[in-house]
């Protein structure tokens, strides 16, 4: 039926209605007089028509992200990825039968495939924590895995515009992606929102508010065990954190609390979260596309004399918008900085022990690898 009116729209030359149908998917309805009857039909113009590739799309946070990507309307060209065949073909299966309108899916397990003519990627392509384990048990596995993309993005997609990297310890995997893509520093981000959006949970609970009336609760620093996390922003309902009476008790098991929100998850469902990051991460890249700005901490790469910050990723105060990520300066009081500096000596770490497991250059000789860092 639905079928033979476009059939019938199209017949009729109508231009406009022409245009609709090649630019718009069916989503919401709306009516349209047409030979003196009322059509309803259902529109919604795609952000996009830029191919996504979704790495690790065949695993939990992976295969979430597609069907958030399509039903946000990000692009209806996703490109599914995985090294596991019968994982990633049981997702396209699935995302095939939710019958998606105006959906161009495929999935493949050969890089040059996914890669080849992509503009935008998220990769959550890698081992997940398990209980007892921090995300910083992942560094080195994930980081060769971190290394053979940037590897891929170089060699099939330089022309890529944003590239989202998931998988952890996410500061780390993102820096080495970085190191060994090419691209440039405000071309790819890594996912920390979620540090921040715990922290806005817990406040929320705490003082009986709906959770989008605290704000300013931001984590930067690491995505992981020594993340800083930020009161002095913080504000309920529009007043400060300060004068809400939280006892320095309750803020400590806030703040703990905050930076176990992970392990939390996987001790409630018995595995790693998975839908909050594949919707922040799909929210990330609508924003590298041109859609609503992203604001919430994203992992950048710094190197900035200024701030004494130099040659790692970690979360700032970051926009993501169509011209890439961009940070400004935290501000938060000196134990607040104090804690960032922490938590940036224990990226150092991390990113000296890549060097010497020999799977970046040591940062003299990025450079050569990366002319754009
Ligand atoms: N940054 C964050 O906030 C955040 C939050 C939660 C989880 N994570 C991380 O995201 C990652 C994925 O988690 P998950 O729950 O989806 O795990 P999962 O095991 O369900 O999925 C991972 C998928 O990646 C695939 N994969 C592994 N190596 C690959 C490679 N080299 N190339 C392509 N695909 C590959 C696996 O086959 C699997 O299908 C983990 O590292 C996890 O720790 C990050």
């Amino acid at each position: 039926m639905f079928f033979k009116i476009k059939q019938q729209i199209i017949s009729s030359k109508s231009t406009l209605y022409l245009w609709i149908f090649t630019n718009f998917v069916v989503v919401k309805p709306i009516g349209i007089r047409f030979l003196n009857k009322t059509i309803f039909i259902t529109i919604m113009k795609y952000l996009s028509n830029d191919k996504l590739v979704i790495v690790g799309a065949g695993g939990m946070i992976g295969s979430n992200m597609v069907q958030s990507a399509l039903m946000l309307g990000l692009t209806p060209n996703i490109c599914l990825y995985d090294i596991f065949e019968p994982g990633v073909h049981g997702v396209y299966d699935e995302m095939a039968q939710c019958a998606f309108p105006g959906a161009n899916l495929c999935y493949t397990t050969d890089p040059e495939k996914a890669f080849t003519g992509a503009k935008y990627i998220i990769s959550s392509g890698g081992a997940p924590r398990k209980e007892g384990m921090t995300r910083e048990d992942l560094l080195k596995g994930n980081c060769k895995i971190a290394a053979e993309f940037g590897d891929n993005i170089k060699k099939y997609c330089p022309n890529v515009e944003h590239v989202v990297v998931i998988f952890n310890p996410a500061d780390v995997t993102a820096l080495t992606t970085l190191i060994h893509s090419g691209l440039k520093p405000n071309q790819l981000t890594s996912l920390a929102a979620l540090d921040s959006t715990r922290l806005q949970q817990a406040l929320a609970e705490e003082f009986g508010v709906q959770q989008d009336k605290v704000t300013g609760a931001h984590t930067y620093g690491g995505h992981g065990e020594q993340m800083a996390v930020f009161a002095s922003q913080v504000k309920v309902d529009g007043k400060p954190l300060a004068e809400m009476n939280l006892s320095e008790t309750r803020w400590e098991e806030i703040k703990h609390h905050t930076v176990q929100g992970g392990s939390n998850i996987i001790k409630l469902r018995g595995r790693s979260s998975f839908q909050s990051p594949a919707y922040n991460a799909v929210k990330m890249i609508e924003a590298a596309m041109g859609g609503e700005k992203f604001t919430l901490p994203a992992g950048c790469y710094v190197c900035n004399d200024k701030l004494g910050f130099k040659n790692v990723m970690m979360a700032m105060p970051t926009t993501i918008d169509k011209t890439g990520v961009h940070f400004t300066e935290p501000t938060g009081t000196k134990e607040e900085m104090d804690g960032l500096q922490k938590s940036y000596e224990h990226l150092c770490k991390m990113r000296d022990e890549i060097v010497e497991l020999g799977i970046v250059p040591s940062v003299d000789k990025w450079n050569e690898m990366n002319p754009n860092i």
